[in-house]
Order: structure tokens, then sequence, then C-alpha cells
């Protein structure tokens, strides 16, 4: 199959047509790379059977891990969920925006889509691409992260090309994503009032508390080795994810200890990389520089990490070192996925390490 690949210009006339022949691809049953404000996704209309089978077979996905489908506005989501009073409060407080909501499924999304589940993930892209071909294909849209399984999700119209090039229809370039990570997934608690984080991204435990009674995350979250023994509420989670070819060796410990054990353990290592503030970065002696911005600055390591996993490979790295960040606030989104990519493993250095 030979892949489209469109540039968004910025021109609203021209962007509207290239819009235009993406949603024609939508209805006719093919599948379009979309941006959106997380990551780029592969999309496919939520209504049809063999869209999904199509993002199925493109992404290398397992068939029992459900689909996230996208609507242009939060009232979208009555025609093919059930919706409660919480969810409209949530809408109202974070859509469009990076939160997806897991709600029980009307029979119209078929059960490709959602895995055989019950229940249909919701979300709402603020992105105006992705928008706009919701709003222009008249379908709602479901649409995985657009890397194939087990690798980064991609953070530009390039690693979607390097991933996707011969597999889909069409590639649609709206340049870098702005968040980097994708959505928060919550579930509603049965008691109507609180939620369950499954899935941590840029909408936090803090901001859903402005909304929520309660706000619980998901154990499988903060211990993702658990992910295998726990019932799967969100399968995604139990999957392989992440991971570059690089060996991640994430070390817990206080920076100068980091330090310390990367210039010792790297000794015999020719092609290794650090991930590493912008401040530190003088302090090492060798290695590639992986930068994750200024120290402290969740959002920014959170917009760098996926392109920086996907650049240790295209620098054919061995190795690459990481420092744990707190598995709390803005950081537990990116806590999460690095984790995944280190495989679990993670090296607990105390202080008195020499
Ligand atoms: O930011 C995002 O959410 C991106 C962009 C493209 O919108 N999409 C995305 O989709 O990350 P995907 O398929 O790569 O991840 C969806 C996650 C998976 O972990 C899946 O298991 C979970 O959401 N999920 C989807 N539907 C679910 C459901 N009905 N119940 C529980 N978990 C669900
Ligand atoms: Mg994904």
């Amino acid at each position: 199959m030979k892949t489209e690949f469109l540039k968004i210009t910025g021109h609203a006339a021209d962007d509207d047509a290239i819009i235009a022949r993406a949603a024609e691809v939508i209805k006719q049953g093919g599948l379009v790379a979309i941006p959106t404000e997380t990551v780029y996704g592969l999309a496919g209309s939520a209504f049809l059977n063999e869209s999904a089978e199509k993002i199925f077979t493109a992404k290398g996905r397992p068939a029992d891990n459900p689909l996230i489908v996208h609507i242009a506005k939060p009232e979208d989501a009555d025609a093919i969920a059930d919706t409660n009073e919480l969810y409209y409060a949530l809408a109202k407080r974070f859509m469009p925006g990076p939160l997806t909501i897991i709600l029980p499924k009307k029979a119209i999304i078929p059960d490709t889509v959602t895995a055989g589940m019950p229940t249909v993930g919701i979300r709402c892209p603020s992105n105006p691409v992705a928008h706009k071909l919701i709003e222009v294909s008249g379908h709602p849209i479901a649409a995985p992260s657009a890397n194939r399984s087990g690798i980064p999700s991609p953070t530009n119209a390039e690693h979607v090309r390097v991933d996707m090039d011969g597999r889909i229809d069409m590639i649609l370039d709206g340049g870098d994503c702005e968040i980097g990570l994708e959505s928060t997934v919550i579930k509603l608690d049965e008691d109507g009032t609180g939620c369950t984080i499954l899935r941590p991204g840029a909408i936090t435990a803090d901001m859903l508390s402005t909304v929520c009674a309660k706000v619980t995350i998901s154990r499988a979250v903060i211990e993702p080795s658990l992910a295998d023994d726990i019932k799967p509420e969100s399968p995604g989670m139990k999957y392989k994810h992440y991971a570059p070819k690089a060996e991640v060796i994430l070390i817990d410990a206080a920076e100068e200890t980091f330090i310390h054990y990367v210039e010792r353990d790297s000794a015999s290592i020719r092609r290794y990389g650090i991930f590493t503030n912008n401040e530190s970065a003088g302090s090492f002696n060798g290695g590639m520089m992986l930068l994750l911005g200024p120290r402290g600055d969740a959002k920014e390591a959170s917009r760098r990490l996926f392109t920086l996993l996907r650049r240790a490979d295209e620098m054919e790295l061995e190795k690459v070192y990481a420092l744990l960040p707190p598995a709390t606030g803005e950081y537990l989104a990116y806590y999460n996925r690095i984790v995944r990519a280190a495989g679990c493993r993670i090296i607990k250095l105390g202080n008195n390490y020499n």
C-alpha cells in the first residue's frame, strides 16, 4: 500500500482540502495517522468493523487491547455510550483535552473496537486537526497511538512514517505534539462521585480532585510490574511498552549517586546515553546527553521522553541511564512510562553507594 504524506500548512483553505480528503478515507474504511495534543493517533471510523480490524493489523496490536473512541464534542458520547452526571462534570472542566473516560458502551460501537469489553474509552481531543477531521467525517474515530505495538508512541509525523509507511492510507503531518504522553485514562466509580486513574497523563489526580469527590490511582500505575498479576482493568497496562532496543537502566537514587553510578557502570560500554536535566549535563564525562529540559520541569520532560527513547535507537545506543522521577503529581505520567521502558526493573542505590 502506498501511504500518502500530507503536511498541514496553517492556511485555512489548503488545510480544509487536506482534512476533507482524510475524512473521505475514514468514511471509506481506511486509516489516517493524525496529530493530537498528546501523541499521534492511528484513526479509523469507530462505526466500521473493518477499520478496527485494519488498525489492529497495522499496529500488530494484541486483539484484547481496546481502542479509544474520539468525538468532536462531549455530547457526542450519548450516541455511543451511557453517560452520566459525573461524565458531564468532568467533560465541562477537561474536554476538549487529554482525558479519556471509560463508560458502558452502546451496541453501535462494534465489539472489535472495544476488544469485546462492555465499556468504551471516550476522548475529545483539543488538537484542531483531529477535531476538524472528526467533525467533517461525521464518524466517531477509533484511534490508538500510531506506533507499532510495544514501542514508544509517536510525537511527530516522522516517527509515524518510520512505523507505518506502507501500512496505512495517509499520514497528516501537524508538527510536534504539545504534551508528548498519552491521555489520562479514568473509570468512574460506582458511587457516582469518584474516579480511578488507570493510566496517568497530563490531567493529574489533583486536577481531577477539583471535580471528583475521591480520586484513586490504580495500583498498576505505580507498580507496573503488578499489572500482570492483578485484574487487567485497562488491558493495555499489561503489555510490554515503550521499550527502545537500548537497555534502559533506571536508577532510584540521589542525583549525585546517579552520576557516580553512571561513571562506573559505563566504563566498558562504547555507545550509551544519559537522560539528564540541562543543569547536570556537564557532570558526566562521557555518553550522549539526552536532555530532558530544566531540572524539575515535568511537562518538558514528558514532552521529550518518547522522542528521546526513539533517538536512543536512532543513535544505536546499547544502554541508556535514567534517574527515577517521583511517582507523584505532574511526574506520575513520566514515571509510569519510563518504568515500563525499563522493563519494570529499578536499581535502588542508598546514599552510602560509592
Ligand atoms: O492520548 C491518547 O489517549 C492517544 C491519542 C491518539 O488519543 N491514544 C492512545 O490510545 O493512547 P492507545 O490505544 O494507545 O491506548 C489506550 C489505552 C490502552 O491502555 C487501553 O487498554 C485503554 O486505554 N483502554 C481503552 N479502552 C478501554 C476500556 N474500555 N477499558 C479499559 N481500558 C481501556
Ligand atoms: Mg498506545
